[in-house]
Formats: C-alpha cells, structure tokens, sequence
C-alpha cells in the first residue's frame, strides 16, 4: 500500500477533493487533520495515511475499479456522449493521474471492465504480450453452423485486413445462438468479427470475466474497488 508524503494541497488536488488554487477555502470549511489535529496551511506535508476529511479516510491513493459496463457507456475521455467515467464519483473524475479504462470494450457491449490510474499496471494488463484471458458471453443472430468450435481453436483463423492468424480461441456452445467465447487477445472487435469471419453476426455481448475477476454479483452500471493486483 502507498503512503506518500506531500503537500497537502497537492495530495488532496491529486485526489481530486479539490483544485490546488482551491485548497485553502477547502481547508477552512471542511475538517482535514492529520492525526488528528487540523489543518489550514495548504504548505504542510503530510502522509497520504494520517489524513482524515470529516473524520473520514481518503480515497485509496491507487485505484483498480471492476466495473460491469452497460449498453451505452463508452470507453473513452474524449468522445461526445455517455463517456463510462460518468459512472464514477465527480471526485474521481478529477483524479491526476486520470483514472483510465484497461482496454476498451465497444459501447454496445456490457460487463466486466477494469479502470485505474496506475499507468504501469494498466500497460502491463493491455500490451499485447499479456495473455490475460477474457470471457464472452456472445448472443448470435443465426444458429451456429458447427464447424466454429474447430476453426476457432486452431489458430490459424486470420481476421480480414489482419497478417497474423488469431490465437486459439475456446468456445463453448450454450443453446443454438448462444455461445461463451475465452480469448486472450484484445485485437479490434475482435469477437464480432470472428463471428463475422464464420458468417454470422454478434447480436449482444458481454463479457462475464475479464482474468481472474468476474462481473457477478455487480449489477450493471455499478462498480468496486479492488484491494490490489
Ligand atoms: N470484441 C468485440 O467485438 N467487442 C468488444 O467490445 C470486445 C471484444
């Protein structure tokens, strides 16, 4: 666990409480200690771990969020619309350094996503030397004609417009037009245009895990913290 000792206007401006030109007027209305014993001068040093604001801890210097997506929520800081870090408390959306998907999933896709500020983590969890394995739950327009179990597992199954065959994909068939997918790429749509590339379409997609953490339990549109990775 961190605890690192700065200014407490920079601590709390980094945590998004409030601006660092902010930070004087913050300490004056709202009770921050530092064990126990208050603070006004924006200058004091202080350990992220003795802080408190109303009696309160502060939010976890590093944040890992699973969050279950919903239909809609798009995974990006810079397109119009529904932006997923909407979802997030107004604080946490203030976070430096930000608060970034682990990949992204499509906006009409739901389920298990992660989101953190720590910039190294994140790149560990999306190069694409990570194996980490992602579970779909795909829901298909036509009934799956048989061979896709075998083409998908063989590793040889190149995407169009794409050089390098996929990896060995696992599928399991749950009813006709419903099937879960494991992967352990993260390529371009990669799971809508493998059913593409065996002529058929993804009607819906979730993604019920994403490693070793899965989405139940979490309604959609909500989310939790993670102790650590
Ligand atoms: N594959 C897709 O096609 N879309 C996603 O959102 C995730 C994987």
């Amino acid at each position: 666990m961190q605890n690192s000792y700065k200014r407490v206007d920079a601590h709390l401006s980094s945590l998004g409480y409030c601006s660092r030109s902010e930070a004087k007027k913050f300490l004056k209305i709202f009770r921050v200690c530092v064990n126990g014993v208050r603070v006004f001068d924006t200058n004091k040093k202080v350990y992220h771990n003795d802080v408190t604001i109303n009696e309160k801890v502060l939010d976890p210097e590093s944040l890992i969020i699973l969050m279950n997506k919903p239909s809609g929520a798009i995974c990006s800081h810079d397109d119009k619309g529904s932006l997923i870090y909407s979802i997030l408390p107004d604080r946490w959306q203030r976070r430096n350094p930000k608060i970034s998907t682990i990949g992204r999933l499509d906006g009409d896709t739901t389920g298990a996503i992660l989101l953190t500020d720590d910039g190294v983590l994140n790149h560990r969890l999306t190069s694409p030397k990570s194996d980490v394995s992602k579970l779909y739950k795909v829901t298909l327009f036509n009934p799956i004609r048989g061979d896709e179990e075998e083409i998908f597992a063989s590793g040889t199954l190149l995407l169009s417009g794409e050089k390098k065959p996929l990896l060995p994909a696992k599928m399991k068939i749950i009813s006709e037009t419903v099937v879960h997918l494991e992967i352990s790429e993260g390529r371009y749509h990669q799971v809508k245009r493998m059913f593409g590339a065996v002529g058929n379409k993804v009607v819906a997609l979730h993604r019920v895990g994403f490693g070793k953490y899965n989405v139940e339990g979490i309604e959609l549109g909500e989310y939790k913290i993670l102790d650590s990775q």
